[in-house]
């Protein structure tokens, strides 16, 4: 296939995001699986989407739950085999659905084989698949430079057998592949081309923007907390070698890639995803995460004007770009309650639904986002599981009167919340497993699970189902263009779509209080529809109107 057949189909997909060891356990060893996925397609085909990103599912010592991969061309022992894994695939394109994979490549686990073998001498053919560096100071015990992990330390580990460092972004288990080797690169674009010959439709792609570092790997500007950020994020060989991978593989099938945008902003992101730059197709940005927190972890009051004004920007990427929507995935909080009040789940949850689905891009559900799943409430220091929650923890316990802080953040800002099991049913561990689940089961389960959600006509997953047919094959909504109304209005995010003589008029009301909605004059002789909305008394046509706690609707304004 030629990249002139690429038919970029992504851009009328509708993407759910699977967290596998979290999914469903076919087997009752309380960990998900694959069989577990399969036995739920058709529930997916009946949510209506069209596309899955499986998160890793590759063989794993899961010292970050499958982030850390030992084998790129085998399935977890945990998860099944790869039969099972093409027995999967085979089931999804058979329901119309593609196959999106996690492609972790920044850093591979130090239980990978090249990593075994590279650290085992300094003249190993593996040595330069990683960037090794002698220590500083006197003795040579000091890290080679000030670059901290993501996940807290130093990036560097000290390796013994040949008195060297090594570089590691996130966990010491993660080393850092060393993409300015040319056999790393190879290696990369054989791993993908592998899976694509099994049939996947595309990769969502980990910490891209870290692969290229800057040359003698500098100092970075001093940061406690984040340090080197400047040295390596869209470093300077970052554009050669994703173009190098795209030609090589991406733009050899009728794929689709995601990035993970780590430090791509409005303002950098076209220079990463404009089409005829041939590197990825679109990226997940994280600004609008920020809305509610600070550096990620630290939690602060949800600012929607912030909030408004980065997706709206985003809104506004030239024609040649394209987005990727999404409020939730596996690295987050849950959305309830971080965007509105709990007492208010089903409204809030269909008001963000039909927010971020008229919106130009392409849309993804996190698994359990579609029936509203919510943080977990009083969650508990025993009860981390993730690496970042446990590593933050055990610094707060260094000083003592941090806890409680540590511990406040953590129940807002943990991505324990959004990793626990899928909520299936009423009956024991939420339905998830027969076993003893591998994490808590939040303890709302019994409320709120997808057997419920299936019952009742007015639940959030039937709202999902509904926007998703909405959407599908929607010209307005892949193609208009894109208006924010009433930017400083305190309650409410208003925009306009608007293709030929049609548009949507997106009215969300992100407050617990009712807010006032006066028809613009623009709009006042044009006709006007409901196309949907959150409250079975919105008015069929548009007016002047209150606009009740978190109701969200929609309305098709013509001449
Ligand atoms: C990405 C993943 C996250 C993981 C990290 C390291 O941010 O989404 O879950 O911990 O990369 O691979
Ligand atoms: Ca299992």
């Amino acid at each position: 296939m030629t990249k002139d057949v690429k038919t970029r189909w992504y851009k009328d997909a509708v993407f759910y995001q699977i967290y596998p060891r979290s999914f469903c356990d076919s087997n009752g060893d309380g960990i998900g699986d694959i069989q577990g996925i399969i036995s739920k397609l058709d529930y997916l085909k009946d949510l209506g989407i069209t596309a899955v990103w499986l998160s890793p599912c590759y063989k794993s010592p899961n010292d970050d739950n499958g982030y850390d991969i030992s084998n790129y061309r085998d399935i977890m022992d945990e998860f099944g085999t790869l039969d099972d894994w093409k027995q999967m695939i085979d089931g999804m394109h058979q329901r119309g659905i593609k196959l999106v994979m996690d492609l972790v490549v920044n850093h591979t686990s130090d239980e990978h084989e090249w990593f075994k073998q590279s650290r085992s001498s300094k003249d190993n053919p593996y040595r330069d698949y990683y960037i090794w560096r002698p220590g500083r100071g006197k003795n040579g015990k000091k890290p080679p430079n000030n670059w901290t992990s993501r996940f807290s330390g130093s990036a560097w580990e000290y390796d013994e057998t040949t008195n060297e460092f090594y570089l590691h972004l996130f966990s010491k288990k993660q080393p850092d592949l060393n993409w300015d080797n040319p056999k790393v690169r190879q290696e990369v674009a054989d791993i993908c081309n592998y899976w694509f010959e099994l049939g996947v439709d595309g990769f969502r792609c980990d910490v891209i923007t870290y692969i290229s570092k800057t040359e003698g790997l500098p100092d970075g500007k001093f940061n406690p907390i984040i340090c080197g950020d400047e040295k390596f994020v869209i470093g300077p060989h970052y554009h050669e070698y994703m173009h190098e991978l795209n030609q090589r593989a991406f733009s050899k099938y009728d794929s689709m890639t995601v990035g993970e945008g780590q430090g791509i902003t409005v303002s950098n992101a076209e220079s990463i995803v404009a089409e005829d730059r041939e590197e990825l197709d679109c990226i997940f940005t994280f600004e609008h995460q920020e809305a509610d927190a600070f550096m990620t972890v630290i939690p602060k009051k949800f600012n929607l004007k912030k909030w408004k004004s980065i997706f709206s920007s985003w809104q506004a990427l030239p024609d040649n770009c394209w987005n990727s929507l999404f409020i939730e995935n596996h690295d987050y909080p849950r959305s309830l309650p971080r965007y509105g009040k709990l007492e208010y789940r089903k409204y809030v949850a269909k008001m963000l639904a039909i927010c971020i689905n008229f919106m130009k891009g392409t849309p993804y559900i996190y698994q359990g986002q579609e029936i509203g799943m919510t943080n977990i409430a009083g969650f508990k220091p025993k009860d981390y599981v993730d690496i970042v929650s446990k590593n933050i923890y055990k610094i707060a316990k260094f000083f003592p009167p941090l806890i409680p802080v540590v511990v406040w953040a953590l129940q807002k800002r943990a991505r324990d919340h959004a990793r626990v099991p899928m909520q299936w049913n009423a009956q024991e561990n939420a339905g998830f497993t027969t076993g003893t689940p591998w994490m808590m089961v939040n303890p709302n389960y019994k409320k709120i699970n997808v057997e419920e959600s299936l019952a009742d006509e007015d639940s959030i997953l039937n709202f999902y189902k509904k926007i998703n047919k909405l959407r599908l094959g929607n010209k307005i909504i892949k193609e208009g263009g894109y208006t924010e109304l009433m930017h400083d209005n305190k309650k409410l995010f208003v925009y306009t779509r608007e293709l030929d003589d049609k548009k949507y008029l997106v009215v969300c009301n992100y407050s617990s209080k009712c807010a006032t909605f006066k028809i613009p004059d623009e709009f006042k002789e044009l006709k006007s529809n409901l196309v949907i909305s959150n409250y079975p008394s919105t008015p069929t046509v548009l007016q002047n109107t209150k606009v009740l706690p978190y109701e969200a609707f929609v309305y098709e304004l013509t001449k």
